[in-house]
């Protein structure tokens, strides 16, 4: 199976509040996209493909090895998913689809994801259950209900898919739509997206309280 890598990294990080793009960031001295490119690497995907924000080629391309290819990404995620996929050639049979913003994802996920693809299913996502008791409250924040959270999961990247199985589906998705993951758009047209556990230490790096406990978690 060749597996290419698309990483999402395109957006400005305005919740973090840094200067620069958020995939540009330092972790332990090491941009965040870097970390998920050599993550991707370390878990078994075979070539790198990362969408960047316009104008931020260069800057990127000092980050990363000189494999990765840069495409310019858009201004939404599905947007610059779009664009990694436009470029990822025929010889990939699966695409696996990550956000620069989980740079700690451990190699086991991605390799269980890989191996999910491997076993034949078109879609799979890592997920990890709900722990907090989870509620419905109406407009003025009054709970009206409460949400059985056994059947409930958190979704994680890198999401993998069959690449046609992919490609077919953003095909059909109308072009203005913007959909928050890859799961969601596979999931629009039909294809059934299985589960494999994720890991606490994948999560995604929004503000700066996430980055703090990241720069925690590498010292460990
Ligand atoms: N992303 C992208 N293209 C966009 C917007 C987001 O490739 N136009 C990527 C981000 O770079 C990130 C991932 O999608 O790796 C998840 O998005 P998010 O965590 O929201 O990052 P930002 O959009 O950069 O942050 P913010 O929403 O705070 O501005
Ligand atoms: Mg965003």
């Amino acid at each position: 199976m060749h597996a290419v890598g698309i990483v999402a990294a395109a957006g400005s990080g305005l919740r973090l509040g840094s200067d620069r793009p958020k995939a540009l960031v330092a972790l332990a001295g090491r941009p965040l996209v870097r970390w998920a490119v050599d993550g991707l690497l370390a878990g078994g995907v075979a070539e790198v493909i990362v969408a960047v924000p316009a104008g931020e080629r260069a800057a990127f391309a000092a980050a990363l090895p000189a494999a990765v290819r840069l495409v310019d990404g858009g201004a939404t995620r599905t947007a610059s998913v779009r664009a990694g996929l436009a470029a990822a050639g025929e010889r990939a049979d699966a695409v696996l689809v990550h956000d620069a913003a989980r740079p700690l994802t451990p190699p086991d996920v991605i390799a269980r994801v890989l191996a999910a693809l491997a076993a034949g299913v078109p879609a799979v996502v890592p997920v990890l259950p709900v722990v907090d008791t989870t509620v419905v409250v109406d407009v003025d924040g009054v709970i009206t209900d409460a949400v059985p959270r056994a059947p409930l999961r958190r979704v994680q990247t890198p999401q993998g898919f069959d690449r046609q199985t992919l490609v077919a589906a953003y095909d059909a998705l109308p072009a203005g739509a913007e959909l928050t993951d890859d799961a969601a758009v596979v999931r629009a047209a039909g294809v059934p997206v299985a589960t494999v556990a994720g890991d606490e230490r994948a999560g995604k790096i929004t503000v700066a309280h996430d980055l703090a406990l990241a720069e925690l978690q590498v010292q460990r």
